[in-house]
């Protein structure tokens, strides 16, 4: 296994080394990548990760000719709108796609693709250089928490992948936004780092939020259906008014076990906490820890006490993988 700074990958550049599937930071979450004219790489991403093979990769690209190569079709206006406000940046669109685009890629049956351009320079310049747009779906084993730290992604995959580029911490920490235009409806598909009142500003309109599925509805993102962000303990997630007195209460059954609790540092708990994470000050750093405070907490507690989030701003994005994290939800 190597590591290597983003920062020297271009010195140094040979594009042998983009054989396989490697490992890439973004602003958001790290990623697990691979060229997309490269079937076996492809496929190793969905053996590596233990993906179900119907879940669609987010195609990474590096300008709007690289965008244009993979899409067919008119991009509506709104789009237009939406990519000058957002790219590069967390916010991933849905486009028609070539029938000769990888099956893989788009999860074996669906004719569309989901194309982001990411912010970091320094990827952008990696995947220009290669010059050819990068599939990437978050560089963890299905099912865990996304890794924002080099680490978090060498703790799931491992001696698995050979190559593994760090660039520090996550600006964002959450994972971008999922949005489309489906049948003229314009949909938000997964809540993330670009949000909901963002998009609604720019495009002057409200739209539908559908992050998640009830049973016999259509699916039209499939990474809604499956178990998500998961530590391997209990989460118990506690909604509503009463939730400090839930939480003391509850603390009480777990009084010979290492409760962990994800909070805030000027919040009085008032009960015996083993282990403390803070979230930190602001939305922008709670959206940043929110996956480290549960991969952190998993490694030395047998419990996790979390409370909910409003659903405004980030708030949506973050209550979207705590709802899917938690194994109980109090109210
Ligand atoms: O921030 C991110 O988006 C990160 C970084 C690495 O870019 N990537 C990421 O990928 O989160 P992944 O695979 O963990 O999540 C992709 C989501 C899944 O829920 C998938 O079902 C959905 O996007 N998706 C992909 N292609 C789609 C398509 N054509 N239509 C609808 N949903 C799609
Ligand atoms: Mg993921």
């Amino acid at each position: 296994m190597k590591i290597v700074k983003l920062s020297g990958v271009l010195d140094g550049f040979n594009a042998e080394d983009y054989n396989n599937s490697f490992v890439i930071p973004t602003e958001t979450v790290y990623g697990l990548a691979a060229r997309i004219d490269d079937e076996k790489a492809l496929k190793q991403i969905f053996e590596i990760k233990g993906r179900p093979a119907d879940n669609p990769l987010i195609v990474h690209v590096s300008s709007m000719e690289m965008l244009k190569t993979i899409i067919v079709g008119d991009i509506p206006g709104e789009y237009h709108s939406l990519m000058k406000a957002f790219w590069p940046g967390p916010l991933t669109l849905i486009f028609k796609c070539p029938g000769d685009l990888s099956k893989v890629v788009r999860g074996n049956s669906s004719d569309t693709v989901a194309v982001r351009m990411p912010r970091n320079p320094l990827l952008l310049g990696l995947i220009e250089r290669l010059g050819v747009p990068l599939a990437a779906p978050s560089a963890n084993t299905s099912g865990r928490p996304s890794p924002t730290r080099i680490e978090h992604a060498i703790d799931d995959l491992g001696d698995k992948v050979s190559l593994y580029i760090d660039d520090g911490p996550c600006e964002v920490g959450l994972e971008s936004t999922v949005f489309g235009i489906l049948d003229s409806v314009p949909i938000l598909l997964r809540p993330g780092g670009i949000t909901r009142e963002e998009i609604e500003d720019v495009l002057q309109c409200p739209i539908l939020v559908k992050n998640t599925v009830s049973p016999g509805e259509q699916v039209i993102c499939p990474g809604q259906k499956y178990k998500h962000y998961a530590p391997s303990i209990p989460v118990y997630l506690f909604k509503g008014e009463n939730w400090r007195l839930n939480m003391v209460d509850m603390s009480r059954q777990f009084a010979d076990e290492k409760l962990g609790v994800v909070g805030f540092s000027d919040v009085e708990y008032g009960f015996p906490i083993y282990k403390f994470f803070d979230l930190g000050l602001d939305i922008k750093d709670w959206c940043r820890n929110i996956f480290s405070s549960l991969r952190e907490l998993d490694k030395s507690c047998d419990v996790i006490f979390i409370k909910a989030f409003s659903l405004d701003h980030e708030g949506l994005a973050i209550m979207d993988r705590i709802n899917k994290a938690a194994t109980h939800v109090i109210e």
